[in-house]
């Protein structure tokens, strides 16, 4: 068996296995690393930095940054919450997230964070940018407001559904979520099991047909802040 690694989160001693990034071995340490476009199922993608802690000092994101003996890692302070906080904020502005109206409120990863980081109204202004809805699927829509562009549709079709049904297409604000069809998700071979549907954090991609099948109030993140599970380890 490989030797254990020894390192500190906010001072705390933590032992890892050599190749755990330093997300995985907190989490197994019972400390929450705030996480977006990481998911336990799918390789890191190291792009929303909502992870992002001090290593020796210097900024990195958990998600991708493999453990290595004696480093100290900086994860739940002022400073780096504040970081973590503004990322959420933009997030916010840059899209149309209306959660009153939204299917995922209290089960959505955003907003649980935006509760979490204690977001009041953005210091920055809505950009409500138009973005398109795809709804011709008999099963899934995909709302385009609402998406974060995490990247983890696109990757758990590729590894987990084996599909390939996600891409990104365009740049800077034209970025968006495209299918791979001439353009409709119906014409796609994606089905409301996939995973990719599963692990959107938003409410991008949702099945139909099962809107508040759970009561607002009654929801993951509706009693416990996000990542309670985490630190009750
Ligand atoms: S649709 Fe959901 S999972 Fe896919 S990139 Fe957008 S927010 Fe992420
Ligand atoms: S969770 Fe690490 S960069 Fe997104």
């Amino acid at each position: 068996m490989s030797e254990k690694i020894t390192f500190t989160i906010d001072g705390v001693e933590v032992q890892a296995d050599p190749g755990q990034t330093i997300l995985q071995a907190a989490e197994a340490a019972g400390i929450y690393i705030p996480r977006l476009c990481a998911h336990k199922d799918l390789t890191p993608h190291g792009s929303c930095r909502v992870c992002t802690v001090f290593v020796n000092g210097r900024p990195q994101s958990a998600c991708t940054q493999p453990v290595a003996p004696g480093i100290t890692v900086e994860n739940d302070t002022e400073k780096i919450n504040a970081i973590r906080k503004d990322i959420i904020e933009m997030l916010f502005v840059e899209g149309n997230h209306f959660c009153m109206f939204c299917e995922k409120s209290g089960n959505c990863e955003l907003q649980a964070l935006g509760y979490r980081f204690g977001m009041l109204a953005p210091k920055y202004p809505y950009m409500f940018p138009k973005r398109e809805v795809d709804a011709s699927h008999p099963d899934i829509f995909i709302d385009r407001n609402r998406c974060i562009l995490c990247g983890r549709c696109v990757r758990a079709s590729r590894m987990l559904d084996g599909k390939g049904v996600f891409e990104f297409v365009g740049r800077g604000p034209e970025k968006r979520v495209q299918v791979n069809a001439e353009a409709r998700l119906a014409d796609t071979d994606a089905s409301v099991t996939d995973k990719a549907v599963q692990v959107c954090p938003v409410g991008a991609l949702l099945p139909k047909r099962v809107g508040y099948k759970v009561p607002v109030g009654q929801r993951l993140y509706d009693h416990e802040p996000i990542g309670s599970d985490i630190e009750k380890k």
